[in-house]
C-alpha cells in the first residue's frame, strides 16, 4: 500500500525520489508524487498510474530535499488531485501519508466550521488542515506537527516539508517507517528495500516517534511525539545480499520468483538447533501456542500449525490474525504465538500482535522482510531469507515459511539435520526440474492448461491432510492473477455440500500424495469425475481418473512443499493467457499496512 521516501542531501533529490518510488512499487499503488523544495518554493508534480519517464519529470527544479508517495487510494477516487504530497493552503509546506486517519470525518467537520477549505477527498488532506489550524497557536512547525499528529486516530505515518528546504520532518504511528544515514545524506522511507542501494546504515523508528532532519549542520533528532523529548538512538545494518531487485532477464518478477524457490527453501532453514533452541525451550513451556497470519502468510501459518501437530504433536491452533475476536478473552502469558508474513507491516497482523503482547503472550515470527515492525516486536526473530518479493502475490516467501515450519517442527523432536537434508534433496529436485527439458515439456502442459480454464469461470481444488491448506493457497493464488472463481476446499467436505456445484466439465484440480490419504482423494476424484467433472491431478503417478496430470516431485516428509508450485505455474500462465499483470494484479497492494 501507500508508499513514503524523502530525501535530503548532496544528490539531485528528484532522482533519488523517483528511483525510491520505483523501489516502492511492488507495494502497490495507483498514483504517485513528488515535492522538491528549491529557491523558488516547491514544485509537485503528480499523476495517476504507474511512475514512468515523463517529460514533467525532466522539467523538476534541481533539488537537494524533497519527498514522494505513491498512494494506493482508500479516501477518495484515484486522481491527480487526491494523489500525495498535499499543499498546505498558503503553500508553505506539503504533507504525504500512509494510513488511514479514523477520525477524519470528525475532524474535517470541526475544521470545517473553523473555515478551512477541502479541495480532496482525502483523510490526508484533513492532516494538512489541523497543522494548519495548530499553526494558528504556534509559528513553530514543528510544534504544529506534534500537535495535530497527537489528534488522529488510527495507523498514520506522515512525512512534511516545508517550503524553506531547510528541514523535513516525518512521524510514525503504526505505518511503517526507517530512515537511511549516508556520508551527508538522510532517506526517510517506508521500507530499507526502497533506499539500500545507497546504504545498509539504518535507523528504526518506533510508533510515535518523529524525526526532524535539518539540512544546514546535517542534524538528526528523533523525538517523542507525545511528550516532546528527544531520543536516543542507535544505527542497524541491514543484509545488502537482500536488496537486489533486478528481474534479470525474466518476463516478470513472478516467474523468476517461482524459479527462486530452488534456493529459497534452502535460505529458509539455515537456522541451527543453537539458534533455534529458545524458540524450542518456550514452546516446550507455553501453554498454547498459535500461529497468525493473512491471506498466503494466513495458509503458511495454518500449514505450519498442521506440521508443529502432525510431526512435533503439539497442540498448536491457527488463527487468522484478522479474526482474532474470541481469543482475546483467552490469550495469556504463559501462551505463544508464531506470527507468519512476508512484508512484517501488515496491520491485521501487528494489531493482533499488540492485542496477545498486552495479555503477556510471547511472540515469535518467521518474516521475510528484514527490519519491519514485526521482526521488532517479536521475543523470538526469524527471518525467511527470500530477498526482495516483488510479485503481489506471494510465491516463495509461502514456500520459505513452510519449509521453516517444517524445520522446526522437526527440530522439536531431535531430527533437526533430516528437516535440513529434505529441504536440500527437494531443493536439488527443483533446480533439476526448473533446469531441464522436462520443465519445458510442463511448461506446454500449463500453457495448455491455461487455454482449456480460459473460457471457465468456476474451478474447484481439492486437498487432504498435509494439502488442505496448500488447496486453499492454490486457490488463492489463481484467484488473484486470473480473477476467476478458484475454491480450495478439503475432499472431506465435498459429500457434505460441495459436489452440488460439480456438473458436466466442471473443473477440479485434485492435489494427491502417497500417504494415508490417497485412497480418500482418489474417491473423491472418482466421484467427480462420475458427476461429468475434468480432472486435473497434482501427484508423482498418474491415475485413469486424471484428465490431465501434472507431475510433482515427491518427499517422503514435505510432500506438500512441492504441491503448491503447479498452482503458482497454472496461476502465471492462465494470467498471461488472460492479457493479466501478473506482477501487479487489479486492486491488490503487496503491503497491506491498513485494516
Ligand atoms: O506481508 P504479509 O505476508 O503479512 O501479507 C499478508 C497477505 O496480505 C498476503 O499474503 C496476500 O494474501 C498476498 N497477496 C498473497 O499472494
Amino acid at each position: 500500500m501507500c508508499g513514503i521516501f524523502g530525501y535530503a542531501g548532496k544528490k539531485d533529490a528528484g532522482s533519488v525520489i523517483i528511483e525510491g518510488l520505483k523501489r516502492l512499487e511492488y507495494r502497490g499503488y495507483d498514483s504517485w508524487g513528488v515535492a522538491l523544495a528549491s529557491k523558488d518554493g516547491i514544485e509537485v508534480i503528480k499523476k495517476v498510474g504507474a511512475i514512468g519517464d515523463f517529460e514533467e519529470l525532466e522539467k523538476l527544479p534541481f533539488s537537494n530535499i524533497g519527498i514522494g508517495h505513491t498512494r494506493w487510494a482508500t479516501h477518495g477516487g484515484v486522481s491527480n488531485v487526491n494523489a500525495h504530497p498535499h499543499f498546505s493552503a498558503d503553500k508553505s509546506f506539503v504533507v504525504a501519508q500512509n494510513g488511514i486517519v479514523e477520525n477524519y470525518q470528525e475532524l474535517k467537520n470541526t475544521l470545517i466550521t473553523k473555515n478551512h477549505k477541502f479541495i480532496t477527498e482525502t483523510d490526508t488532506e484533513v492532516i494538512v488542515r489541523l497543522i494548519e489550524e495548530k499553526l494558528k497557536s504556534t509559528d513553530n512547525l514543528f510544534d504544529a506537527i506534534k500537535k495535530a499528529f497527537v489528534d488522529l486516530k488510527g495507523r498514520n505515518t506522515i512525512i512534511i516539508l516545508p517550503t524553506s528546504g531547510k528541514e523535513v520532518y516525518a512521524v510514525r504511528n503504526g505505518s511503517p517507517l526507517v530512515i537511511g544515514i549516508a556520508q551527508g545524506e538522510i532517506f526517510i522511507a517506508s521500507d530499507t528495500l526502497s533506499f539500500g542501494n545507497h546504504t545498509n546504515r539504518v535507523i528504526y523508528l518506533n510508533n510515535y516517534e518523529m524525526i526532524a532532519y535539518k539540512t544546514e549542520n546535517e542534524q538528526l533528532d528523533i523525538y517523542n511525539v507525545n511528550n516532546g523529548n528527544k531520543i536516543s538512538y542507535q544505527e542497524s545494518l541491514i543484509e545488502q545480499d537482500n536488496v537486489d531487485i533486478e528481474i534479470q532477464g525474466h518476463d516478470h518478477y513472478m516467474i523468476k520468483e517461482i524459479f527462486e524457490q530452488k534456493d529459497t527453501i534452502r535460505n529458509a532453514v539455515q537456522y541451527s538447533i543453537e539458534e533455534l533452541h529458545d524458540l524450542i525451550e518456550a514452546i516446550n513451556k507455553s501453554n498454547h501456542v498459535y500461529t497468525v497470519g493473512a491471506g498466503t502468510a494466513g495458509f503458511a501459518a495454518g500449514q505450519i500449525a498442521y506440521y508443529l501437530r502432525k510431526i512435533a504433536k503439539i497442540n498448536v491452533t491457527e488463527l487468522k490474525s484478522y479474526d482474532i475476536d474470541s481469543y482475546k478473552e483467552i490469550f495469556c502469558d504463559k501462551d505463544l504465538i508464531i506470527a507468519v508474513s512476508q512484508s512484517g507491516e501488515t496491520a491485521d497482523t501487528i494489531e493482533a500482535l499488540e492485542i496477545a503482547k498486552n495479555k503477556g503472550v510471547k511472540i515469535a515470527s518467521i518474516v521475510n522482510m528484514q527490519g519491519s515492525t514485526i521482526t521488532r516486536i517479536s521475543d523470538y526473530q526469524f527471518l525467511s531469507r527470500s530477498g526482495p518479493e516483488i510479485c503481489v502475490a506471494s510465491t516463495k516467501a509461502f514456500t520459505a515459511q513452510i519449509s521453516w515450519g517444517f524445520l522446526l517442527a522437526m527440530s522439536l523432536v531431535g531430527k533437526h539435520d533430516d528437516a535440513v537434508n529434505e529441504i536440500y534433496r527437494i531443493s536439488e529436485m527443483l533446480e533439476n526440474y526448473f533446469r531441464s527439458k522436462k520443465f519445458f515439456k510442463s511448461e506446454k502442459v500449463f500453457k495448455e492448461i491455461a487455454k482449456n480454464f480460459a473460457n471457465k469461470e468456476h474451478f474447484f481444488v481439492l486437498g487432504k491432510g498435509q494439502n488442505y491448506y496448500i488447496a486453499l493457497e492454490g486457490a488463492l493464488k489463481i484467484k488473484e492473477i486470473t480473477y476467476k472463481h478458484f475454491e480450495g476446499f478439503s475432499a472431506g467436505e465435498l459429500k457434505h455440500g460441495v459436489i452440488a456445484l460439480i456438473e458436466k466439465e466442471t473443473p477440479v484440480i485434485a492435489i494427491i500424495s502417497d500417504d494415508e490419504y490417497k485412497e480418500d482423494m482418489l474417491s473423491a476424484v472418482a466421484q467427480v469425475k462420475a458427476r461429468g467433472a475434468f480432472v486435473v491431478g497434482i501427484s508423482d503417478q498418474d491415475n485413469q481418473l486424471f484428465n490431465t496430470f501434472i507431475p510433482s516431485c515427491k518427499s517422503d516428509y514435505i510432500d506438500s512443499l512441492t504441491k503448491i508450485i503447479p498452482f503458482q505455474l497454472i496461476s502465471y500462465y492462465l494470467g498471461i493467457q488472460l492479457g493479466n499483470s501478473p506482477d501487479k494484479p487489479r486492486n491488490l497492494a503487496k503491503s497491506v499496512t491498513v485494516k
